[in-house]
C-alpha cells in the first residue's frame, strides 16, 4: 500500500462512533460518483483516467518530450491553475525544486504564464538568451489571459531567433480537441497539439497530457505514475470506511468541519513538496470553496515553518486541522558529523541520519499540536516514487470528490474563478464588455 492513513493522532477529536455515523452520507457521495448522478457529473474522466487514456496520445507524449530533450536547453511551460501546477508538483516532489541547477541531461524547466508580471517575463527572456527553447502552451479553453499573453511574447521570442518554420517544430500546445482559439490558431500554424479531454477539468488533469509533457521533458517515468494512481484507484472501491483510507480522509475532514474546524492545513516535511501542497490547494480550494461553503486549503512546510506560522497553529485561533504527509522510505541519508570539540554542544546528535531528526521533529511537533488542541491526520506516503505519488494523486482526487459531495456542492465547477475576469476584461476595454466598463470604473478610487 503506497497511501496509508494514520488516525493515530486523531482519537481525542473524532470518536469510531462518530466515523460509523457519518457512513451512511459516504455510501451516498459514493453513490453519486459512480453512478454519475452527482452534480458536475459531465467531469468525472479523471475517475478512470489512470487506466482508459488515449494510448496513442501517451506514445506521442513520450516522443514529444525525447524530441525536446534532444532540441533544446531550457523549455518553458505555459498555463496557469490546473494547467502547470499538477506538472510542477511532479517535477518538484520527484526531481528537486532545485531541478534547473543540478547536474542533468534534460533541459531546464520554467512556467510562465501563471501570473501577470513585467518583471517574470523579461527574467525569462533574459534566461532564454544564448540558449535554445522549446515551449508547451497549455490552456483548456485557450483563451485565458495570462497564458495568452506570455505565449505570445515567447512564439515571438521562438519566430525571431528559429523563423516560423523552426519555431514550429518548438512550439507543443496542449488544449481542447477542437474548440477554441488556441486550437484553431493550432491547427493553421501547423504546431503539434495534445488534448485535455472535455471531462478532465484543469484541476484534476495531471494525469493528461497537460501535466505529462512537461513531466516527461523531465525525465519521469509517466507509465509509473499512471501505474500508481491505476492502483489506487482499484483500492478504492468500495466505500467501507474501514477499509477504505481515502473515502476516511474524505469522511474526516466533514466531521471536523461540522466542529468549526473550517481551516486544513497541508503539512509536508521537505522543501520538494511545496509545490505539491499548491496543487492539493488549488485542487480543494476550486472544488470545494462554494456556496459560502468549505475548508480554507492551506499549507507549510516544517521544520522551516514552524518557526513562522508554528506559533499561530499552537496557539491561535482554533479552527485548524493539520493533514501530515510523511514520506516513509527516504534513501538519502546524511548522518550528522561529529565534532570532537563539541564546540557547539551539539554532540548529542553526532551520526544520526537527518532524516531520524525529521522524523522526531514530526513527532513532536504532532504531539504538541494535538496537545494544543489542533486535530491531526497522517498521510504516510511510502516513498518518493513515480507509483507512490500518481498513488496519491489520485487518492486526493477522489477524496476531494468525495468530500465534496458530502458537502453538498458541486467539486467540479469553480464560478467563482470568472469574477475577476469580467471585471478584468472590461477595464482592459476587451470587445464586448463595454456596458460594464462605465459602471466598474465609477467604482474605482
Ligand atoms: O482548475 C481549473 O479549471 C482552472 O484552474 C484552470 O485550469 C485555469 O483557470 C486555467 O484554465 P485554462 O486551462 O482554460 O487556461
Amino acid at each position: 500500500m503506497s497511501v496509508r492513513l494514520n488516525t493515530n493522532y486523531l482519537s481525542s477529536f473524532v470518536s469510531s462512533e462518530e466515523l460509523a455515523n457519518i457512513q451512511p452520507q459516504v455510501n451516498v457521495a459514493h453513490e453519486l460518483l459512480t453512478s454519475r448522478t452527482g452534480a458536475g457529473n459531465d467531469f468525472l474522466g479523471w475517475t478512470t483516467l489512470p487506466v482508459d487514456y488515449d494510448k496513442e496520445e501517451f506514445a506521442r507524449i513520450k516522443a514529444a518530450a525525447e524530441k525536446i530533450k534532444k532540441s533544446c536547453d531550457v523549455f518553458i511551460a505555459i498555463g496557469i491553475g490546473g494547467s502547470y501546477l499538477g506538472s510542477r508538483a511532479v517535477i518538484e516532489f520527484l526531481k528537486s525544486p532545485l531541478y534547473n541547477n543540478l547536474p542533468k541531461d534534460t533541459p531546464d524547466i520554467y512556467f510562465a504564464g501563471n501570473t501577470i508580471s513585467a518583471v517574470a517575463i523579461d527574467e525569462l527572456l533574459k534566461i532564454c538568451e544564448g540558449k535554445d527553447v522549446c515551449i508547451n502552451v497549455i490552456s483548456k479553453s485557450g483563451t485565458t489571459t495570462e497564458p495568452a499573453v506570455a505565449f505570445r511574447v515567447l512564439r515571438a521570442l521562438l519566430e525571431k531567433k528559429y523563423g516560423v518554420e523552426g519555431a514550429r517544430e518548438r512550439i507543443f500546445v496542449t488544449t481542447d480537441k477542437a474548440k477554441g482559439t488556441l486550437k484553431h490558431f493550432s491547427d493553421e500554424a501547423g504546431y503539434e497539439t495534445f488534448v485535455v479531454p472535455d471531462d478532465v477539468g484543469g484541476r484534476f488533469s495531471v494525469l493528461t497530457a497537460v501535466g505529462l509533457l512537461p513531466i516527461a521533458v523531465a525525465g519521469i517515468d509517466i507509465d509509473g505514475l499512471m501505474n500508481g494512481a491505476a492502483a489506487a484507484m482499484e483500492a478504492y472501491k468500495c466505500p467501507d470506511l474501514a477499509q477504505n483510507d481515502c473515502y476516511k480522509y474524505a469522511a474526516i475532514r466533514n466531521i471536523l468541519y461540522r466542529k468549526g474546524k473550517t481551516t486544513e492545513i497541508l503539512v509536508g516535511y521537505e522543501l520538494y513538496a511545496a509545490m505539491l501542497n499548491e496543487w492539493w490547494k488549488q485542487l480543494y480550494g476550486e472544488s470545494e470553496g462554494k456556496d459560502q461553503r468549505g475548508i480554507f486549503p492551506a499549507s507549510v512546510i516544517f521544520s522551516t515553518d514552524l518557526h513562522s506560522l508554528g506559533q499561530y497553529i499552537q496557539d491561535g485561533m482554533r479552527n485548524l486541522f493539520e493533514t501530515v504527509i510523511s514520506v516513509e522510505n527516504n534513501p538519502v541519508v546524511f548522518p550528522i558529523p561529529d565534532d570532537p570539540a563539541n564546540i557547539d554542544g551539539l554532540n548529542f546528535l553526532s551520526d544520526m541520519d537527518l532524516n531520524q531528526v525529521k522524523k522526531t521533529a514530526m513527532q513532536a511537533t504532532l504531539l504538541a499540536h494535538v496537545d494544543g488542541g489542533v486535530p491531526n491526520m497522517l498521510i504516510e506516503l511510502a516513498d518518493r516514487t513515480e507509483f507512490s505519488l500518481g498513488y496519491l494523486l489520485y487518492f486526493f482526487e477522489l477524496a476531494c470528490a468525495i468530500s465534496g459531495y458530502m458537502l453538498g456542492v458541486n467539486p467540479f465547477n469553480q464560478p467563482g474563478v470568472e469574477a475577476y475576469k469580467k471585471n478584468m476584461f472590461a477595464l482592459l476595454g476587451k470587445p464586448g464588455y463595454e456596458d460594464a466598463r462605465a459602471a466598474l470604473e465609477a467604482r474605482l478610487g
